[in-house]
């Protein structure tokens, strides 16, 4: 099921995700934690003892468990609010362990990132380096910051998750940032430790990513004629992984490029990698539902999963290998693999080359370990789906399926 070296064969794999379906039912989330050990010890070994931190992204899956498992592999965390923070804090991450990033941050957030002394508030905006002052003034303490710069460059990728363009709403325009880190070494209540960049997310190609790394440690050059000396250049997240099997950029010659840019300043270079840590390690186990023919025309198959459990391929059209679970004997035909909500972008794949089904047959939906389970809803009322871990040859229950009684726990009538 990932792209690791699991030492599962692939028949004790169908038969674990078969127990899986039966015990937990389905739609069910389901990860492999030597797919998300393998992915982190191939991007923290190609730094070959250059300085450097993994801020694990939660945005991409901050289930408990997998953010513990990350915590226990030496990762760092990348939180995008105050939840994110304090599952990064329960799950064993130290506040200096911890970057803040997000847009739009509201005067409660930057109250408590202050309060809890992370390594770096990522600073999106010169309004929000002003209220990260007054904030940290208030509290008689000085808040560590790095500021986040648009570099301006196309990551490529899909339009909705670019973010480094100068028409995208994130980060300071990189030709402002000198004057805004002068400006922020003058404050009292800020710390100018860093420079972040994070051009957008799924980026297959290393050109833009490298391109990107090299503006922040020219910027860092330049700071330090002027005598501001940073501790880290935090090059974001963004490298993609393979949908369809298609090549893509390799982890490791990922991280090389950084070091080989970051090198010559002799910086420690931080990182925030979401999905291509977590992202082949998910599944989703879902059961058809229906099958149906339409004369001379198209065939579906209905599944007990759509757009709630997954959100990727109604949201971004993005594509997701799918296959069944046991493939029955026949050819493959073209098939619209479809959801059960009433939305006509509820499909997960169209005229996409599929097995013969019948109802009952489980169905596995690849590489939705990340933006998958965190991106669910409840939508038709429709409780959120469970997620197991699996370790090897056993596996657990780490979120159970939510109950009806629990989605309408917050109403009264
Ligand atoms: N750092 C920052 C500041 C970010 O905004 C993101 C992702 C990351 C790190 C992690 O990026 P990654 O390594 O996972 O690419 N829901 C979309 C992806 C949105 C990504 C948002 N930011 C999807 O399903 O493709």
């Amino acid at each position: 099921m990932a792209v690791t070296t699991s030492s599962t064969s692939p028949d004790a794999r169908t038969e674990q995700l078969s127990d899986i379906a039966s015990a937990a039912g389905t739609p069910c989330y389901v990860y492999d934690a030597a797919s998300i050990r393998a992915a982190y010890a191939a991007l923290d070994g190609a730094f070959d003892g250059y300085p450097h931190a993994i801020h694990y992204a939660l945005k991409a899956n901050s289930s408990l468990a997998i953010v513990r498992l990350l915590h226990g592999l030496g990762s760092h965390a990348d939180a995008n609010s105050l939840g994110e923070t304090d599952v990064a804090m329960r799950c064993g991450f130290r506040p200096d362990q911890i970057v803040f990033t997000g847009v739009g941050k509201s005067a409660a957030e930057i109250d408590r990132a202050v309060a809890l002394g992370l390594l770096a508030i990522n600073v999106e905006s010169p309004g929000e380096l002003d209220r990260i002052d007054q904030r940290a003034v208030a509290q008689g303490v000085r808040a560590r910051v790095a500021l986040r710069v648009n570099p301006d460059i196309d990551a490529k990728s899909h339009p909705h998750i670019s973010t480094g363009l100068r028409s995208n709403k994130f980060g300071v325009p990189i030709d402002e940032a000198p004057g805004l880190f002068r400006e922020m070494a003058s404050r009292r209540g800020l710390l100018p430790v860093g420079a972040h960049v994070h051009i957008g997310s799924q980026i297959t190609t290393l050109e833009p990513l490298t391109k990107a790394a090299e503006a922040v440690v020219a910027l860092a050059r330049d700071l330090r004629a002027e005598a501001i000396e940073l501790q880290h250049l935090d090059m974001g997240g963004g490298l993609g992984i393979s949908y369809d099997g298609s090549p893509v950029a390799d982890p490791a010659e990922y991280v090389r490029a950084l070091v080989a840019a970051t090198r010559g300043s002799g910086l420690k270079v931080a990182i925030e990698p979401g999905r291509v840590l977590v992202g082949p390690a998910g599944v989703l186990l879902s059961r058809v539902v229906d099958v149906k023919q339409f004369p001379g025309a198209k065939r579906f198959i209905v599944l007990d999963a759509g757009m709630n459990e997954l959100m990727r391929p109604a949201l971004y059209n993005a594509y997701h290998r799918i296959e069944p679970l046991i493939r029955r004997d026949g050819a493959e035909t073209p098939a619209d693999i479809v959801g059960p909500i009433c939305e006509s972008t509820d499909a997960y794949a169209r005229d996409r080359q599929f097995a013969p089904v019948e109802v009952g047959d489980l169905v596995v939906v690849r590489d939705v370990g990340a933006y998958g389970a965190v991106m669910g809803h409840t939508y038709l009322r429709r409780p959120l789906p469970p997620e197991v871990l699996i370790d090897g040859s056993t596996w657990r229950i780490i979120r159970r399926r939510q109950t009806l009684d629990e989605l309408l726990a917050l109403e009264t009538e």
